[in-house]
């Protein structure tokens, strides 16, 4: 990863179509990696070269909240009416200053910003795939989970149908059904996020106020719920301590939300096929990443079986916070003829 590849992500981060207070500084630091002597690039590039597995898009993301983090306060003035020069100006001298802060926060921490409505869509799909006969019980792991919540969220009617009528599928409202899983582990790397880190990856505005408060709403549902589920620090990208956690539990399915597009393109390929090859049967592997590395608005969810060489593409949702609709993909009707989706009464 070089600067001209770090430029292009700030620029295309810049023109994402929803603006919820982050495409101004994409788009000033997208100008200052113009320059590579400036002290942006020069932070930068010590970003990268201490997390070369961090896709470009990712680092930059990153970079963002910890300079957030780091200096709050002239990170709010980096959003006011001044010059585009003057604004650069004080990027420049933020990064000079909290150059330190910085490089510590990107070597320790990943965007951990962690959705309260993300289970939506995996739980449909765990309940219409997962075969109900077992006799154990299955178990379930959440890759990538953030904050921890969703395998509490999974099988919560009460969550489900708090947010599932602001999320129709092409069939209508999904109604709710549980999954037949025995044990869901929440699985994230070290240092495991805990809530003011997700607060910090939120952005600065009244709609991410909003979402928070939803995430701390949920919080409460699922505690009160007492379900129970257990955390496991494991770094996705080393493969023999992948492989050997996914054989101790064992578990027989997965889900990735947001989670692949942090890591370099090249590595993502090796974290899917050590998945599908210690993975017990079924095999599920639940994949739901933002389009267009976060460019686009929305993401899209593929599910790989173990019947199957290749994923089903199932399915895009609307918006990544998932409010909105379900959309088709090309093997939607495949999917549901095989495994059929109940949906409430209109
Ligand atoms: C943007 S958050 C998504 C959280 C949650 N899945 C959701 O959709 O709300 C991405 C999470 O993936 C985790 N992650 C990224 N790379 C990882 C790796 N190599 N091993 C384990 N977790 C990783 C990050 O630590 C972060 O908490």
């Amino acid at each position: 990863m070089n600067l001209k590849d770090l430029q292009n992500a700030a620029e295309r981060l810049g023109e994402h179509p929803q603006d919820h207070g982050w495409r101004q500084f994409f788009r000033l630091v997208a100008r200052d990696l113009s320059d590579p002597s400036s002290d942006l690039s020069s932070i930068l590039e010590r970003c990268a070269l201490r997390q070369p597995a961090h896709s470009p898009g990712h680092l930059i993301n990153l970079f963002g909240i910890a300079l957030k983090s780091v200096a709050p306060e002239d990170f709010a003035l980096l959003g006011a009416p001044a010059s585009e020069v003057a604004r650069a100006a004080l990027l420049g001298r933020m990064a000079r200053e909290h150059a330190d802060g910085i490089a510590t926060i990107v070597e320790q921490r990943r965007n951990s910003f962690t959705g309260a409505r993300r289970f939506l869509v995996p739980q449909v799909i765990l309940s219409a795939c997962l075969p109900r006969h077992s006799r154990s019980g299955l178990c379930f792991a959440d890759l990538g989970t953030g904050l921890g919540i969703m395998p509490k969220q999974i099988n919560n009617e009460k969550l489900f149908t708090a947010f599932s009528a602001d999320l129709p599928w092409p069939g209508g409202v999904p109604a709710y059904r549980e999954a037949p899983i025995r044990r869901a582990l929440a699985v994230d790397r070290g240092p495991f996020p805990d809530l003011h880190w997700v607060r910090e990856c939120y952005g600065s505005s009244e709609y991410y106020d909003s979402l928070f408060g939803e995430l701390v709403f949920a919080l409460d549902a699922v505690d009160v719920n007492g379900a129970t589920t257990e955390t496991c620090e494991v770094d996705l990208l080393d493969t023999a301590v992948l492989r050997q956690f996914l054989h101790r539990w064992p578990i027989h399915a997965a889900n990735l939300s947001y989670v692949l597009y942090e890591i370099a393109p090249d590595r993502r390929t090796q974290i899917i096929n050590t998945l599908r090859d210690n993975l017990r049967p079924p095999g599920l592997i639940i994949v739901t990443e933002p389009r267009a590395e976060l460019t686009r608005q929305g993401c899209e969810t593929l599910v790989y079986c173990d019947y199957r060489t290749d994923p089903y593409r199932l399915c895009t949702v609307s918006d990544g916070h998932f409010i909105g609709e379900v959309t088709a993909l090309e093997d939607y009707d495949e999917f549901t003829a095989r495994y059929p989706i109940a949906f409430q009464p209109s």
